[in-house]
């Protein structure tokens, strides 16, 4: 028989024992080896729990301990959780972690140390929660050259901006009901300003590109300025504002990472993603795209991804290493906003007219939507889109608005599929 220990008893690591245990038999069979949850390492005690007797509050406890050969890490954080996967690793245990934070931070270190101990490190769960998304890019599609992969990668934004979208809930109000149903944290300014979004983008980018991307290379803006007027706008023009993070190869081979929010139109399946659902969409020569959806946050969807990991150890005789990537001199290999092109949601205060038409036309861009909504009191509102540019010219079209006299509310980048 062989043991498993689990780091960190919340909501993660208590659905990795939960799911485990109801599923015991099944998992056992597909494995072919007999296996046990020996420990959960937490700092706290947790009396009444079936579970507690397995509690130890010692890290070398697990790591001294011969018969444990696979531990899920369900901490979260960069420390301790990095010093204990480090340890694991270096004692040859295989681990699967939730932790987006020590994958985008330390990922590359932490693949080193497990091909170097001839053992596993697995971060399904760390994209997208539920959805197989890690496993099929080194794996299914390893035969295409991937050139872009770009999703919802947040469910508590997401959840706002659908109850913004749907319900015409004011940001603040829809925060609030995210709050109250448990979806965003206590602070949730990792969700809702971009950094965990981001962080899921560094993990997606390195493994597709094959070298490190650290947070700090994304460009990252989260969802505080986008209003109920963006949203409605974006409605009238048939498409959605959604939390998009994306990583895609240039054309002299450079990455772009970015997460923002951005206009999808209603031909993109992306923008009917709604809710906590994520989604990852992957561009490759072979298969054209595919779409990953499914929940991507929570116990046991995330709890899914963990065992997913664990089972794959077990299955494993050496270490994977199609999934590893290496350490990054980023400044050759990641562009910066200057290389950005995307067409654009402008959001403005009356309608266009010939001059707006003659500014567009200057700067090489062509008008391809153009709307104006009545409200219920009767008052007007009017925005557009712009075939793509960089933001040099998207700023001096808003310029060029500005200087005729209509105001720019908003100007937000489009997907284009
Ligand atoms: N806070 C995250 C989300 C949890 O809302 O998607 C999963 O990473």
């Amino acid at each position: 028989m062989k043991k498993i220990a689990v780091l960190g008893y919340g909501v993660v690591g208590s659905g990795v024992v939960e799911l485990f245990y109801k599923n015991k038999e099944k998992i056992e069979k597909n494995t072919g080896t007999e296996l046990d949850v020996k420990y959960i390492l937490d700092l706290r005690e947790f009396p009444g729990d079936p579970y507690a007797d397995k509690v130890v509050h010692d890290i070398n406890v697990i790591l001294s301990d011969p018969e444990v050969c696979y531990v899920a890490e369900c901490m979260g954080g960069v420390n301790p959780a990095f010093q204990f996967v480090s340890s694991c690793l270096e004692a040859g245990k295989s681990v699967s972690t939730s932790n987006k934070q020590l994958v985008a931070e330390k990922g590359d270190i932490l693949l080193q140390l497990a091909k170097k101990n001839d053992c596993n490190f697995f971060f399904e769960a760390s994209v997208g929660g539920a959805i197989p998304c890690i496993r099929p890019l080194h794996t299914c599609l390893a035969g295409n050259d991937i050139s872009a992969v770009a999703g919802i990668l947040n469910g508590t934004t997401n959840f706002i901006l659908e109850k913004m979208f749907c319900d015409k809930m004011a940001f603040d109000d829809a925060l609030k009901l995210a709050q109250e149903l448990g979806y965003a944290e206590r602070d949730p300014s990792a969700d809702v300003d971009g950094a965990d979004a981001c962080r899921k983008v560094c993990i997606l980018a390195s493994l597709v590109f094959g070298k490190h991307v650290y947070p700090d290379s994304v460009y990252t803006k989260g969802i505080r300025d986008i209003t109920l007027e963006d949203v409605q706008m974006a409605q009238a023009m048939d498409s959605a504002v959604k939390l998009i993070g994306c990583v895609k190869r240039l054309e002299d081979g450079r990455i772009l990472p970015t997460v923002m929010p951005m206009v999808v139109p209603n031909e993109s399946l992306i923008s009917h993603v709604d809710g906590v659902f994520n989604a990852v969409m992957v561009w490759g020569d072979g298969f054209d795209k595919t779409m990953f959806y499914g929940r991507g946050a929570g116990k046991l969807p995330t709890a899914s991804a963990v065992l997913g990991d664990i089972i794959d150890c077990v299955k494993a005789e050496h270490t994977v290493t199609s999934h590893e990537w290496i350490l990054a001199d980023n400044t050759d290999f990641i562009a910066d906003m200057d290389a950005f092109c995307a067409p654009r949601f402008y959001r403005i205060s009356a309608r266009l007219d010939d001059a707006a038409a003659k500014a567009a036309d200057e700067l090489g861009l062509k008008i391809t939507t153009a709307c104006s909504t009545q409200g219920n009191d009767d008052s007007a509102a009017f925005g557009c889109i712009v075939s793509a540019c960089d933001n040099k010219t998207a700023d001096a079209f808003t310029k060029a608005l500005e200087d005729s006299g209509i105001s720019v509310l908003a100007q937000i980048p489009v997907l284009a599929d």
